[in-house]
């Protein structure tokens, strides 16, 4: 063969070969590609199988509560948020087969929080009372409270409902306390409004205010944390009830949380929870 058509032969074998060579490895490539994909398709396929079947397995029931009321609900010091209200909406989430999700926010936010459906429900010391009928509907009543007035052990100004008149009480913004002391009692709470309990407690302490007016339960639990603060005895203050607020669309929510607030009842669970928090 002359030289130069062998030249021409042989580099055209090297072309066709050249480009054999790359159609496989694009082939091979696409083949690579595509069991990528269906990892992947396999992977997120299994991800949704999962979290279906985590939501079907446990609906999760949204509490709104404010923890800065111990001892119904408060933050421990691991971070945690407990107490009598939080054990009790999880022991009847439990009965009706939900989980509970906490949302802690200031108290006087949590009505709102509900309306807006941010929420599901309130377990949070929350009084049942005329005004907030208006706007949600309650479950049964599942604990019995009243105001006390808190003052300080050396206190010599406050012995009667009547020497409450003009007095600077301390209060927690948006409850039945701050109301009354208000509305009812003729107090000064025009600088001595808190989002904490705790912080109303303090400003009797520190003598910034008179007394604080508070739900009994919480009031005893103050008393114990600052030793220099008593409860005034026969201030006889109205009977409050506290209820699990649901909205007023949730009749079928209503009845499965009284349901299974009585099945707690019954079983023992409402009364382990009393010795727990208030002996
Ligand atoms: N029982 C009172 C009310 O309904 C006080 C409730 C305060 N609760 C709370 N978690 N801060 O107004």
């Amino acid at each position: 063969m002359h030289k130069k058509s062998f030249y021409a032969l042989d580099i055209c074998i090297k072309m066709r070969y050249t480009s054999s060579r790359s159609m496989e490895n694009k082939l091979n490539d696409d083949f690579e590609e595509e069991n990528k994909m269906k990892k992947l398709f396999a992977l997120m396929l299994a991800l949704a199988m999962m979290l279906t079947a985590a939501a079907a397995s446990a609906e999760s029931l949204k509490v709104g509560l404010n923890a800065e009321f111990a001892p119904f609900e408060y933050v421990d010091d691991d971070g945690k948020i407990t107490g009598f209200d939080v054990e009790l909406i999880t022991a009847i989430a439990e009965k009706m087969g939900m989980e509970v999700e906490i949302e802690n926010m200031y108290f006087d936010g949590l009505l709102g929080a509900l309306t807006s459906k941010m929420v599901d429900c309130l377990c949070t010391g929350m009084t049942i009372t005329e005004e907030r009928k208006a706007s949600v509907d309650f479950a049964d009543p599942y604990f019995t409270a009243t105001q006390a007035v808190v003052v300080l052990k050396d206190n010599d100004t406050i012995h009667s409902i009547d020497d409450l008149k003009g007095k600077k009480a301390a209060v927690q913004d948006g409850t039945t306390g701050h109301f009354m002391a208000q509305d009812d009692l003729g107090c000064d709470v025009s600088d001595t409004v808190y989002k904490a309990a705790t912080d109303a407690a303090l400003d009797v302490v520190n003598g910034r205010a008179d007394c604080m007016i508070i739900d009994d339960a919480v009031a005893q639990n103050l008393v114990k944390k600052y030793d220099t603060l008593t409860i005034l005895e026969g201030m006889d203050m109205p009977v409050e009830e506290y209820g699990i607020a649901v909205n007023k669309d949730s009749a079928e929510l209503l009845t499965k949380i009284n349901e299974a607030l009585a099945a707690v009842k019954e079983d023992g669970t409402y009364d382990a929870l009393i010795a727990k928090y208030f002996n």
